[in-house]
């Protein structure tokens, strides 16, 4: 009998000795995915050899990560966006048919309860920012127009904060509506240019990022949830091509795809029309949403 069967544990053997112990699981999943963990911990303990020291650093920061979670504030969540493992989990349980839309990951302010607002509303309710008319289509994958599609956009204001950030000082529900499609299931809606901003960074995560000589910032972007019936449910952005973050997401949530032109518009005509005092953004962008999965509902 080896030392790995007799349970005794040397370096060499560790993965088997620890793994070994694990056969009486009774979910095979939870088994199969800790032997996994187990293994590639291992190997990177063995890779790294920290000191008692750095181990012992490297405890206290999932300590204070998890101390920092609270209701609102989920520091575990940052810290696996800042990794890319959120974005990573994200394109591994979102893969896509060819011409589809891709998604992005949820980040935490969406607000579930954002209200109904007809077509063509001004999302932005403190007239502060530079405005914007945001407008497209929602097609399926053969190129049918979606109607009665739900578009949920939120977004922060011009100073890179959302509502949620700033209660008491920007309105509740500021930036942030529901619409629905018509039967050409076009859509558009009024809002301010967002800008680029921090993810929040004044915790565990935001110590990381420092001492990796990263900054926290994300490019500027308008979050949507697009849900269809028959269709399966897209979370995504569209982000602004010419911010200076647009190379270096915090988070690693820009695409290709997701890229829109953000075009400044000096057309008094439309800018009438629009109810805009002068020049304004105009943002172009259609979606096209996947079909529903067999056998799954719809979210
Ligand atoms: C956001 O875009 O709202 C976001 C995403 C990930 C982390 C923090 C914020
Ligand atoms: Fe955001």
């Amino acid at each position: 009998m080896q030392a790995h069967e007799r349970g005794f544990f040397t370096e060499e053997n560790s993965v088997e000795v620890v793994t070994g112990r694990n056969i009486n699981a009774k979910d095979a999943r939870l088994r199969a995915v800790m032997d996994v963990i187990i293994r590639k911990l291992h190997e990177a303990v063995k890779e790294i050899e920290p000191t008692q020291d750095e181990w012992f650093q490297a405890i206290q920061f999932l300590t204070a990560v998890g101390h920092k979670c609270d209701d609102w504030r989920q520091e575990f969540i940052l810290l696996s966006d800042v990794l890319g493992v959120s974005m990573l989990v994200d394109a591994i349980n979102n893969r896509k048919p060819s011409g589809a839309s891709e998604s992005t990951v949820l980040g935490p302010f969406h607000v579930a309860d954002a209200p109904e607002l007809p077509m063509g509303a001004n999302i932005c309710l403190d007239q502060k920012g530079e405005d914007m008319v945001i407008h497209g289509h929602i097609r399926d994958v053969d190129g049918r127009p979606i109607a009665g599609a739900t578009l949920d956009v939120w977004q922060a204001n011009d100073e890179g904060f959302y509502d949620v950030q700033q209660k008491g000082i920007q309105p509740d529900f500021n930036l942030r509506g529901l619409f629905r499609t018509g039967p050409d299931g076009s859509y558009w809606f009024r809002a301010v240019k967002p800008k680029y901003y921090p993810i929040p960074h004044d915790g565990p995560v935001g110590q990381l990022l420092a001492a990796l000589g990263r900054h926290p910032n994300r490019p500027a972007h308008l979050h949507f949830i697009l849900r269809a019936d028959g269709c399966q449910p897209l979370i995504t952005h569209i982000f602004d091509p010419d911010d200076p973050y647009i190379s270096s997401d915090a988070v690693f949530g820009v695409k290709k795809s997701l890229l829109a032109n953000f075009k400044r518009t000096n057309d008094p005509e439309r800018a009438y029309e629009l109810g805009f005092g002068g020049e304004f953004w105009d943002v172009e962008y259609d979606f096209v949403l996947a079909p529903a999965r067999a056998g799954k509902g719809l979210a």
